[in-house]
């Protein structure tokens, strides 16, 4: 298959790190009214919140603070409220995926002229048309929210953890300091590895698209992150390699590494519903699924997954002990892959089956119902039904 057509823009202007916090006034208009939103408190613990406080002397901004990991819809919407009863026009998201994405949620709730916002998210008719802009400072290298239009939100009453992506919710900038990540705790650093290593595969390990240079752009970011990764979680305050770890996430998800290529997303797809449902980190969501996923597709997804065997973990025809070359010896490469894939979320710390989150069978049949009542079509090929569903969660029991 020949690359695909596409459109590429991504407006937003990456400033990126030591000391770049002081930057924020040049950066927000200079007649903001600014809304500051943000999580449980990580940034005043880190001494981000002062930087971001000192660096806005002259226009201090409001506060919105107390939201969620894997935010909440409910919670966004006081944010809405106080946006439109003080009427701020200016909202800076501060923390990690979770506080970026909820700011640009309420940017977009915010002016949004249908009645129920929640609409944006189940509707794509309604993914917002507008937005108050919004400019990010990012604590959290994983989700690649700082530089997307993308927002991903939890409603609690219904327990659906569902997206939207707009062209009107990418930030205007997002200051990316690689010091602001020193204090993450190991579980963090290693969900920002995985969440980014998939984004890269849902990318990457779909059908060749003759797009050797994604391909590449694509492997450099997963050699880099298993390169990077243990060293974080060994040396939490070595720059060089926090940098490189969010810059490497960055990049997992800015749209670029997908331009003319199928793309997945079905582990995603699940991974949102084993965490709406059982409250698990959203990477720890993703390792669980992706290993299934690649076997129960590896027919599908063979030629990828040979490339991914042979650039990625250096598998080659002649490396395994099978007695013939031939689709046998082929077979094994896949099949240690993939084993080399789970060791490498497990040796991060990163649990890979359900039973690893005490989340029970019975997941697996209510996992796919859900995703059946919605008629989503899953995977690069838009086909994935109920039945492979389960038989993929089935895998990771
Ligand atoms: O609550 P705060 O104080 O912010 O603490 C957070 C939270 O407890 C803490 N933390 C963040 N930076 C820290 C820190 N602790 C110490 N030092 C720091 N420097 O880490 C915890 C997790 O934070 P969270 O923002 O929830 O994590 P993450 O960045 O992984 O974001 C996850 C959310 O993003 C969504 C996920 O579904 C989930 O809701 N995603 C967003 C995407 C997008 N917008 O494109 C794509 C992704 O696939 C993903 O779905
Ligand atoms: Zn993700």
């Amino acid at each position: 298959m020949p690359m695909l057509n596409f459109t590429y823009h991504n407006p937003v202007k990456i400033v990126f790190g030591r000391g770049s916090i002081a930057q924020l006034p040049r950066l927000v208009p200079a007649d903001a009214k600014i809304l500051m939103i943000y999580g449980g408190g990580s940034i005043k613990r880190n001494g981000v919140y002062d930087q971001v406080i000192a660096s806005l002397k002259r226009n201090p901004p409001a506060e919105f603070n107390g939201i969620e990991p894997n935010p909440r819809y409910e919670t966004c919407l006081k944010a809405v409220e106080q946006v439109k009863a003080e009427g701020f026009d200016f909202l800076l998201g501060v923390g990690g995926g979770s506080s970026l994405d909820a700011a640009k949620f309420i940017a977009a709730a915010s002016v949004y002229k249908g009645k129920n916002p929640w609409d944006m998210m189940t509707n794509w008719a309604r993914v917002p048309a507008d937005s108050l802009p919004v400019g990010c400072v990012l604590t959290l290298p994983a989700t690649g929210s700082e530089m997307n239009g993308g927002a991903v939100v939890n409603r609690e009453e219904t327990k659906e953890k569902l997206f939207f992506n707009s062209p009107h919710s990418f930030p205007r900038f997002s200051i990316l300091d690689p010091e602001a990540t020193y204090t993450l705790p190991s579980r963090q650093t290693a969900n920002g590895v995985v969440d980014a290593f998939i984004h890269t595969t849902e990318q990457y390990l779909t059908f060749p698209a003759d797009a050797p240079l994604q391909d590449r752009q694509a492997e450099a970011i997963l050699l880099t992150l298993i390169e990077e990764g243990p060293k974080a979680l060994a040396e939490p305050r070595n720059y060089d390699v926090r940098a490189n770890l969010m810059w490497c996430a960055t990049q997992a998800l800015n749209g670029l590494i997908g331009c003319g290529v199928p793309q997945d997303w079905a582990t995603h797809a699940l991974g949102h519903e084993l965490t709406a449902l059982y409250g698990i980190d959203h990477a720890q969501s993703l390792a669980v699924v992706l290993p299934g996923m690649l076997r129960h597709q590896r027919e599908r997804k063979r030629a990828k997954l040979l490339q991914y065997a042979e650039r990625v973990w250096g598998i080659v025809a002649g490396t395994l002990r099978v007695p013939q070359p031939g689709p046998e010896e082929e077979d094994a490469r896949i099949a240690q892959a993939i084993e080399r894939t789970e060791e490498f979320f497990r040796s991060l710390g990163v649990g890979t089956r359900l039973s690893d989150y005490d989340i029970p069978a019975e997941a697996v049949e209510l996992v796919a119902s859900r995703l059946e009542k919605r008629g989503v079509k899953l995977g690069e090929h838009g086909d994935l039904e109920k039945k492979s569903i389960v038989e993929i969660l089935a895998l990771r029991v």
